[in-house]
Parts: C-alpha cells; sequence; structure tokens
C-alpha cells in the first residue's frame, strides 16, 4: 500500500468517528433542549403564577366569571367568542356583539375606556349594548372585565398593557 492510500484511509476513519461523536453529542444536546422546552411549557400554564404579572387578583376571576355568565353572555357568549363576523354590520347598520377575549378589537381600549363601556353601553356612541351602571358597581365591573382579560393570550395581554402603560398603572394603585 502506497503512502498516500494510509493516509487517505485514517482520515477517512477519523472523519468518520468525529461524525459519529457529533451525531451522539447532539442526540444529548437535543434532549437537555427538549426537558428545557418541556419544563417552560409548564411553567406557562395558566394559573396563580400567571395572573401575577397582570393588574388584577386571582380572587377576581371566579365573582367575574360568574358575573359574566348573568349579564354578558347571552350577547357576547359564554366563552366570550362573541359574533364570528362581528365586523359586518347589518341591514339597519348596527354592528352585532363582538368577541371580547382579545380575537377582536377590545384589546384596543384602556381600561378607562372599557369601564366606561360597561357602564355605559355603547347607545351614546351610536351602539346598541345597553349600559350597566344601575345593575354593577365599580368592583363588579372590574371583576368582569378582570375575567375577560383572563381569557387573553400572554402576547394579546402584553400589547395592551404597552398601549395602556397609564392606565394600567392606575389600576395596580387601585389594586
Ligand atoms: C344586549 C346585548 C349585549 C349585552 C347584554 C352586552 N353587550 Fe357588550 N356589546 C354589545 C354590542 C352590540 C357591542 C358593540 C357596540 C354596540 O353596538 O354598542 C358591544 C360591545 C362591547 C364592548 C366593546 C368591545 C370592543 O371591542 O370595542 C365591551 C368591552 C363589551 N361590550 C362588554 C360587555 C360586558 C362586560 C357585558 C356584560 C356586563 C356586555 N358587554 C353585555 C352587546 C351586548
Amino acid at each position: 500500500m502506497a503512502i498516500e492510500d494510509t493516509v487517505t484511509v485514517k482520515t477517512q476513519h477519523l472523519s468518520l468517528c468525529c461524525l459519529l461523536m457529533l451525531i451522539i453529542l447532539s442526540a444529548c444536546g437535543d434532549s437537555i433542549e427538549q426537558d428545557k422546552l418541556l419544563n417552560s411549557v409548564k411553567k406557562a400554564e395558566p394559573g396563580p403564577a400567571l395572573s401575577k404579572a397582570r393588574w388584577y387578583r386571582d380572587e377576581q376571576l371566579l365573582r367575574g366569571e360568574t358575573l359574566y355568565l348573568t349579564h354578558c353572555a347571552k350577547c357576547h357568549q359564554a366563552d366570550s367568542s362573541g359574533t364570528i363576523n362581528w365586523n359586518i354590520p347589518d341591514e339597519q347598520g348596527r354592528y352585532p356583539p363582538p368577541p371580547l377575549n382579545g380575537t377582536a378589537h377590545t384589546w384596543h381600549h384602556s381600561l378607562d375606556v372599557l369601564r366606561r363601556t360597561v357602564k355605559r353601553g355603547g347607545i351614546p356612541l351610536g351602539g346598541w349594548m345597553p349600559g350597566f351602571a344601575d345593575q354593577l358597581d365599580d368592583q363588579q365591573i372590574d371583576d368582569i372585565l378582570a375575567w375577560i382579560q383572563s381569557q387573553w393570550s400572554d402576547e394579546v395581554y402584553k400589547i395592551w398593557q404597552t398601549r395602556n402603560m397609564h392606565s394600567m398603572n392606575d389600576a395596580m394603585k387601585t389594586k
């Protein structure tokens, strides 16, 4: 065997070894990455930890859900999904009840505007949602809004929070 041939065989052998090592190493790496991913998914599950980063307290959610089901669900649906074609008006130009679950327009409004909408309803703005000022007090309205916002994804909540930092800070003060 010529010297060059021996060198080639050795190099091939070496690169095969390297390749095997790489595969083994990356397989190990994968399972570590997967563990990390699984842990972070477990941590991201909604619950007390999640609502700590939001303006409301956990105990508001149960009260809010009951009030929501009593006063709002008949128009906005029990799961707050509202109407699919919420931005298409009917023949009389009336818009149907929109989703409140973060998929439509609701996250454009500050907490103050949301409170006012529930209190006064949509009639002063040319809509037809009734106002609830004579049926719900401020605490009850906040509980309902807390429950509604608990339906929002973290992404939507964060965008809302950034847009409405001012009224958010006020809400934290009165918490
Ligand atoms: C009789 C049906 C009806 C009831 C009951 C009702 N809504 Fe509405 N809601 C509407 C309609 C319709 C609109 C769209 C604006 C309008 O026409 O007034 C609306 C709009 C809203 C908006 C503004 C959403 C946006 O994306 O701008 C919020 C917030 C809201 N409702 C919350 C509530 C809450 C909270 C309750 C219960 C306390 C409630 N609604 C009860 C029909 C209703």
